[in-house]
């Protein structure tokens, strides 16, 4: 068991597998993209899944696929395959952003994935070009019920509150839990990401969404059984979904946070708004031994900071992409 400077047990580990996408969120990418890595800086399968050998040894259990879009890597459902065969890896889920759900949906759940959490700020397809820069609303929504359809169980559906851009559709959002199984997940828009996104403007709390909500029909709190990750969980009676919310700005889960991130490029992060990271990739390619992996997971432990400082005169926007660490 892994257990942090401040007692916080670590057995989430967020894999980056590409820092690259197939759509251009206007809060992730800035107009002009950004520098993409080569073939040669991306962890290679073989060296993921030894890093993930290691995890497991020492306690990490839970795994999730991110990107960029992880779908885009070549070869990405064979890596799953392989990763859900080490003994002590429990749960894989994946991040995505669904462009490519439809096509993969069913051999990702043979290979393994059966919790998927989707990006879809929007339920409107002239808004999703805009936000997205691409016109694949109704593709990727086809992608979420076939995924439905096949079983994958939660379905989340990630929420980018926006004032101005998609706050008008808090409600729409919400009453699609009632006939959806899906769990809509609202996320307060960070500051992070590329300038110019006005996020002064644009953010809205997690409490004011909640008592927009509140204002149409009761919201009642679903009991997690363990910690089972940041969102505050809700939902109406007899609805069929769940209503989350992710307010790392109002309601900062730092002190229960149990993960760390890979980045694409090797480098161990215990925070996202941090820019510190262990290069594990320079070791790894120098053949280092087992033991010394281990040793390396523990320091990036070890630096895990207390928390964020969202807010505070201190803060500094971190310097790193979003499509970089994978959110
Ligand atoms: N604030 C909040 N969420 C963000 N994401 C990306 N950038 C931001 C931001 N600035 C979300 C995406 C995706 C997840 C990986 O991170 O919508 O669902
Ligand atoms: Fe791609 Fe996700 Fe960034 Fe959108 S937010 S550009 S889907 S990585």
């Amino acid at each position: 068991m892994l257990v942090d400077r401040y007692n916080r047990k670590i057995n989430y580990l967020r894999i980056s597998v590409t820092d690259r996408c197939n759509l251009r969120c206007i809060y992730c990418m800035p107009k002009e993209g950004i520098p993409k890595l080569s073939h040669k800086e991306i962890l290679r399968y073989e060296e993921l899944l030894k890093i993930v050998r290691v995890a497991v040894q020492k306690g990490i259990s839970k795994f999730r696929i991110t990107g960029g879009e992880p779908l885009i890597r070549k070869d990405v459902i064979h890596f799953i395959q392989q990763l859900a065969n080490i003994p002590g890896v429990r749960d894989i889920s994946l991040t995505t952003n669904g462009v490519l759900l439809y096509q993969m949906a069913e051999e990702l759940y043979n290979a393994g994935i059966h919790g998927i959490n989707v990006s879809m700020d929007t339920l409107d397809p002239t808004k999703y070009m805009r936000i997205t820069g691409r016109d694949y609303f109704n593709h990727v929504w086809r992608g979420i019920e076939h995924a439905e359809q096949i079983g994958f169980f939660p379905i989340k559906l990630n929420v980018v509150v926006m004032r101005g851009l998609n706050d008008d559709e808090i409600l729409d959002f919400a009453k699609l839990t009632l006939d959806k199984p899906y769990h809509i997940r609202f996320i307060e828009f960070m500051p992070i990401g590329p300038e110019g996104v006005r996020h002064t403007e644009r953010f809205i709390s997690g409490p004011e969404i909640k008592s927009r909500i509140q204002a149409l029909r009761k919201l009642i709190p679903v009991k997690s059984q363990s910690f089972d990750g940041p969102a505050r969980r809700f939902k109406f009676r007899f609805a069929k979904g769940e209503i989350g919310f992710i307010s790392p700005l109002s309601h900062p889960f730092c002190s229960s946070c149990n993960r760390l991130r890979l980045t694409a490029d090797g480098k161990l992060r215990g925070c996202l708004f941090s820019d510190e990271g262990i290069d594990i990739k320079t070791s790894l390619r120098n053949g280092c031994s087992h033991e010394e992996l281990g040793d390396l997971l523990i320091s990036a432990i070890t630096h895990k900071p207390k928390g964020h400082h969202f807010g505070e005169e201190t803060f500094k926007r971190c310097a790193s992409p979003m499509i970089r660490i994978g959110g």
